[in-house]
């Protein structure tokens, strides 16, 4: 198959996506969309969803969810292939062959594992130990070159190149004519940085996420609901000797300069340092910054929202699209460890 590298990422359907994602994660994989050069393959990665607690009455509208987002946010189908993990079983099963060559202390090891037994110390199932392994298996099943995800993925991007390495020594494909892998099964993929990915949490420490509440804006809150999340991170008496480097003033001017370039930035800087900030209309103007962004955003999502057999059709394209390439790594993946 072709010549073009190729990328691969996902997002876990855990409901809307918010403002960390889209400047974490969503804008990278739109900026090598747009490259040309690349074969770009977006996933909904519903069976690492299912590892933490959720609730199946709603994981097919989180799916939904998602893959709105996705094209809200401008993914567009000419240009990548977006698909629902589960779709393509292919993954789970090259999963389960990477599981025998993987050694079980070194995924003990892996500290994204050890926070999630903290973060869910009564759910802790061998799907959540297998995670990393599926998730090296969601790579690896497309040969992808590149890889966009934040820094605190780059474990697994480690263990995915490890994987990559070891099946390839251990299982030699010498009659594999693939030109991309250069007669190897697997490709050691690389992480691609994404600017802007460091998102902070409107409650003054840690990331903006998901799973803390009151942490995040979703791509789909009006004005109104902006404002109000604004309203509620912590500020000072809006002056002093020195500029907070963490905390709540620390983090809103990091949004103003995510938002309102780094040159209002300085000017609340300079006022910070001087008279003083006023925080309301810090606030204010700073949520119609990331309005007017979020903005054309729910206007291409409402459009699919509107269109649902549109999206239907593309994930289905998505899906015939991968389905092949997975098959095709699936049977050579076999093949070299003697299995077919
Ligand atoms: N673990 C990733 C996250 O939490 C999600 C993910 C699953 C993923 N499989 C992937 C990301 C494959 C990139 C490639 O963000």
């Amino acid at each position: 198959m072709g010549e073009k590298k190729r990328v691969f990422s996902g997002s876990r359907p855990t409901g809307r996506l918010h403002l960390g994602n889209y400047l974490g994660g969503l804008k990278g994989y739109i900026a090598l969309q747009e490259r040309g050069d690349l074969d770009c393959i977006y996933g909904i990665v519903d069976l690492h969803a299912i590892t933490s607690p959720y609730k199946s009455k709603s994981l097919q509208q989180n799916i939904r969810e998602v893959a709105l987002d996705y094209l809200g946010a401008g993914l567009d189908p000419k240009k990548c292939h977006l698909i629902v993990q589960s779709q393509v079983p292919e993954h789970v099963e090259l999963a389960y062959l990477l599981g025998t060559i993987y050694p079980v202390s070194r995924v003990e090891q892996l500290p994204t594992y050890k926070e999630k037994k903290l973060e869910q110390p009564d759910y802790i199932n061998v799907g959540l130990f297998y995670y990393p392994i599926l998730m090296a298996a969601d790579i690896l099943i497309y040969k992808a070159d590149l890889v966009p995800v934040g820094k605190d993925q780059l474990p697994h991007i480690e263990l995915t190149r490890e994987v990559a390495r070891k099946f390839n020594r251990m299982f030699p494909a010498k009659s594999l004519r693939d030109r991309r892998t250069g007669g190897k099964v697997f490709t050691e993929p690389q992480r691609f940085a994404t600017e802007g990915e460091y998102v902070p949490s409107l409650l003054g420490s840690g990331k903006m996420s998901k799973t803390i509440k009151g942490s995040y804006i979703e791509l789909t809150d009006d004005l109104k609901t902006i404002k109000g999340r604004l309203a509620k991170t912590p500020t000072d008496i809006g002056h002093g000797k020195k500029i907070p480097k963490e905390g709540g003033v620390a983090n809103l001017l990091k949004f103003v300069e995510l938002f309102m370039g780094k040159k209002t930035r300085q000017a609340y800087e300079k006022q910070y340092l001087g008279k003083g900030i006023k925080y309301a209309e810090l606030k204010e103007k700073l949520a119609e910054a990331i309005y007017k962004e979020l903005k054309p955003i729910q206007k291409r999502r409402k459009y699919f929202e509107e269109h649902p057999k549109e999206v239907d059709k593309i994930l289905e394209e998505g899906r015939k699209y991968c389905s092949k390439i997975a098959r095709q790594t699936l049977h050579e993946a076999k093949k070299a460890m003697g299995l077919i």
